[in-house]
């Protein structure tokens, strides 16, 4: 059955104490109220460890923003999937568009992540999207197919069924340019499609597919009525309790 995932990427943000104030606060707004979807947030890693204590008997669930694809060993500033795991997290956003531009990250490298990531039993939330240029010159279609193969390169049927897809287009992340709905169930609707000739069509089916891209309060709602938009992945509006507690509700 396909699940609803609403997930708060805090990027870097958040010193330990203003974190431990947010998710406090996010605990409160979510306190006694309907939620349908699955509720993940994803703090620095320096922030994971006291964000999983006060999240323990509390319907949200904690991930990594990015993770290195070895066990262990001489990685200078990294961070393992056992490590993540150790520290209570049960996701971590892996291929995000910034790691991806800013740190060099390539489809062979989220692709090492994902398989560690399920090796580890972490459920890697797995970002695509095309930019600005890619979408202007018609080749949105082909960035996206090309990731997702690259993503799922190698996984099994029993594997590919655990992960979960964002799509993110570069040029909605931060600009408050929100793809459209029609725009967006476009390219989930693609996305499954080319998921289905990986796998089957009912895993394709059975997968969650988040879009992610200034989502907000005022624009979720419509997003998530698309028939193959399954959930969010925030940056902005998920940095305070009440615009992201709306953006959960709105499931
Ligand atoms: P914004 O919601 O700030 O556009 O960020 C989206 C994002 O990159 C989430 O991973």
């Amino acid at each position: 059955m396909r699940k609803y995932i609403i997930a708060g990427n805090w990027k870097m943000q958040k010193n330990l104490s203003e974190a431990i104030q947010l998710v406090s606060d996010l605990k409160n707004e979510l306190e006694g109220k309907d939620i349908i979807a699955e509720v993940v947030i994803a703090p620095p890693f320096m922030a994971l460890e006291a964000v999983k204590s006060l999240i323990k008997n509390s319907v949200i669930k904690l991930s990594a923003q990015n993770m290195h694809s070895a066990d262990s060993g001489a990685f200078t500033g990294e961070v393992s999937a056992d490590m993540l795991k150790s520290v209570g997290c049960e996701y971590v956003i892996l291929g995000h568009s910034e790691r991806r531009t800013i740190f060099g990250e390539t489809d062979e490298f989220i692709n090492s992540k994902i398989k560690q990531a399920l090796k580890n039993n972490l459920i890697p939330i797995v970002c695509c999207g095309e930019s600005l240029d890619e979408r202007e010159n018609g080749t949105t279609f082909n960035i996206i197919e090309s990731q997702i193969k690259a993503a799922f390169n190698g996984l099994t049927n029993e594997q590919a069924e655990k992960l979960v897809i964002a799509y993110e287009p570069i040029w909605a992340i931060g600009t408050g340019k929100t793809a459209s709905p029609e725009q967006a169930q476009e390219v989930h609707a693609f996305i499954r499609k080319i998921i289905a000739g990986l796998t089957t069509q009912e895993i394709a089916n059975g997968l969650t597919i988040q879009y992610g891209g200034s989502v907000k309060p005022d624009n979720a709602k419509e997003l998530l009525s698309k028939p193959d938009i399954d959930g969010a992945l925030v940056g902005g509006a998920c940095l305070k309790a009440d615009s992201f507690r709306d953006i959960i509700l709105s499931v």
